[in-house]
């Protein structure tokens, strides 16, 4: 008898390659990862790192070029499947899709009329999603009129009508304030609760260090590294980090004090120091009681420090670790 997958999916070296010759790009390169059910699975990585290209393989939107997928214990390149496999997730897209010439709400009665669900149950999501949104105003507004913030708003809840036990969200928040963006996470951190699984892909650290159980951090087509965003963080070391910014922004003068404050105190009580756009970067564990010493060292080596912060670790500081390049560029 066949148990129930404990996966939402399974992937397994899935791989992409787009063109031909010089035109050839490897978007995916061997993914391979299994989603639980019930958690929130973060893809974290800069632009073109292949996330888009990933979650539509896993949904069956993209063929793939090599790999296997198994979404709720199905595999979705087999026709009998794909029925089933519909119903049961929502995909809200990262290119904003909306009908721009009805309304909000026409919008969404779009959806339930499509997944053919009974009125009543429709009109009690459809209230409920426009409320949890913040769009009870913009209702009867047709969708071409609604401001940037809103259309995405509304796009997230096109997704989620016939509501699916899967949700795989490409990009929740681009072009929200801040306000919004804190509602859009408050609204995805609570669809486990109601029995969903999400997976979601991002370029903000805080998004997907904030939303995500797990994460995987995603570059150039590969998964460099996948756990809990504390392990993650805790996992390039232990301490808190300074930033210095100083007077002189110059790249050579920042490698330069880097590499004197390596040298500090023979280089024992700091883990990492490293240089990341205008300012040094360093972690070390005991930053209060050598902090003055510190400062003596690197004014002794030319630096005028103008500001410094210590702050805890992110999970952009997980990405320089392991590429030696941030996030945003
Ligand atoms: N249909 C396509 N044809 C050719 N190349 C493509 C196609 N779709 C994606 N690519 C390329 O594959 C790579 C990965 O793109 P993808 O959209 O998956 O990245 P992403 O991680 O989602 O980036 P972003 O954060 O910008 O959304 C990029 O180099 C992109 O140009
Ligand atoms: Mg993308």
């Amino acid at each position: 008898m066949a148990t129930e997958s404990q996966f939402a999916i399974e992937v397994k070296d899935l791989r992409k390659t787009f063109g031909k010759g010089d035109n050839k790009v490897e978007a995916v390169r061997g993914v391979s990862l299994q989603v639980r059910k019930g958690e929130i699975f973060g893809f974290l990585g800069p632009n073109g790192a292949g996330k888009t290209t990933s979650l539509r393989m896993m949904v069956g939107l993209l063929n793939p070029s090599a790999g296997d997928v198994i979404i709720l214990g199905k595999d979705p390149k087999e026709r009998q499947n794909q029925n089933f496999i519909k119903e049961r997730i929502g995909i809200i897209p990262q290119e904003v899709s909306l009908y721009l010439e009805l309304t909000v709400e026409e919008n969404l009665w779009f959806i339930a009329n499509a997944y053919r669900i009974p009125r009543d149950t429709a009109k009690e999501t459809i209230d409920k999603l426009i409320r949890d949104m913040g769009l009870e105003e913009k209702r009867k507004a047709l969708a071409k009129n609604l401001s940037g913030g809103m259309k995405r708003r509304l796009n997230l809840i096109m997704g989620l009508v016939h509501n699916p036990e899967l949700v795989l969200c490409d990009e929740p928040t681009p072009g929200l304030d801040p306000q919004s963006r804190v509602v859009v996470w408050e609204y995805i951190q609570d669809l486990p609760k109601q029995g969903k699984t999400v997976i979601l892909t991002t370029h903000f650290m805080e998004e997907a260090d904030r939303l995500s159980d797990r994460v995987a951090i995603i570059d150039r087509g590969e998964v460099l590294v996948m756990d809990s965003p504390k392990a993650l963080k805790k996992s390039i070391g232990e301490g808190d980090l300074v930033e210095f910014m100083l007077a002189d922004t110059a790249e050579e003068h920042l490698e330069q004090i880097a590499s004197a404050l390596k040298k500090f105190n023979g280089g024992s009580s700091i883990q990492d120091v490293y240089v990341s756009s205008d300012r040094v970067i360093m972690r070390s564990k005991d930053v209060i009681s050598n902090l003055s010493r510190i400062l003596n060292h690197m004014e002794d080596h030319g630096a005028e420090v103008e500001n410094m912060a210590i702050r805890n670790t992110t999970l952009e500081d997980v990405f320089i670790h392991l590429t030696g390049r941030a996030l945003r560029n």
